[in-house]
């Protein structure tokens, strides 16, 4: 199973969008995935018509010790969800455990391995416990990047703190970056997408998801894109994100 956190400190960048859409359209390649939405906005979960106060969720997964089997939410062929949780966000302020909290979502996904070829965890814009547990639970990570200046220094922000963390754990994960909200008549995109390439070789996946309307709207009906306007640019853009992964995989 490739475990693969969608992460990024800097807010509204298209984390909980590449992880839905990216999700959906590796499944429909035939891939068996696993989504977990690991934000206590719950906006995956919502995204995918399941409110968070109605169910228990990775919360009680991560805060109750119970078996992460009980809470996977079957959504369509080939795709399950975890969903929040309306206690997630108490992880946070969670005091027991010392640096074992860190560890918590990485010990409740094991033995998961053989039913998924996919492990996607959305994450929230924070660099506290819930994304830590994500980043811990994987070895690779995702980050998006939207087409403009400040998500570069968010960028560079984020890489510093997983650095950090990395260089204390002893641990490394292979990171991806996603050019996200793309104008290709843009300069300043181009630019951004100019930069990161020369910066970062080989890590930029070669598809970026350009600026769509429909994309923006399809969380509104609790669906994908593909079960929204399968025809729409969002749809052909994340379906060859998810080839680019594919590939990647098969070189790590
Ligand atoms: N390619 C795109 N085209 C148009 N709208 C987009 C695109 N990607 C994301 N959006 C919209 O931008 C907003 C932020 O996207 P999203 O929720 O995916 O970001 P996020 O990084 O998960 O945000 P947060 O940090 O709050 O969790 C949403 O309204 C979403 O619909
Ligand atoms: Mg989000």
């Amino acid at each position: 199973m490739r475990k693969i956190a969608v992460i990024s400190q800097k807010g509204g960048v298209g984390k909980t969008t590449t992880s839905m859409n990216l999700a959906h359209a590796l499944a429909l390649s035939g891939k068996k995935v696993l989504l977990v939405d690991m934000d206590p906005q719950a906006n995956l979960s919502t995204s995918l018509g399941i409110h968070g106060s109605e169910v228990k969720g990775v919360a009680a997964v991560l805060l109750e010790n119970e078996p992460i089997a009980s809470h996977i939410a079957p959504l369509k062929e080939n795709l399950d969800l975890i969903p929040a949780g309306g206690k997630l966000g108490e992880l946070e302020f969670l005091s027991d455990g010392g640096s074992s909290r860190g560890f918590l979502l990485e010990q409740a996904i094991k033995g998961l391995s053989e039913s998924y070829d996919f492990l996607i965890i959305d994450c929230p814009p924070s660099a506290g416990l819930l994304g830590m547990n994500a980043m811990l639970a994987v070895n690779e990570l995702l980050i998006p990047v939207s087409s403009d200046y400040l998500s570069m220094q968010g960028l560079s922000r984020l890489l510093g703190i997983v650095q950090h963390i990395e260089e204390k754990l002893n641990r490394s994960s292979k990171k991806w970056i996603v050019i996200t909200r793309y104008h290709r008549r843009r300069r300043l995109a181009n630019e951004v997408r100019n930069k990161l390439l020369n910066y970062f070789p080989g890590r930029v996946l070669d598809t970026p998801i350009r600026e769509s309307v429909a994309l923006a709207e399809s969380p509104s009906y609790g669906v994908s894109i593909f079960d929204y306007k399968k025809l729409s640019f969002g749809a052909q853009d994340y379906l060859s994100l998810a080839r680019d992964i594919v590939l990647k995989g098969q070189a790590v």
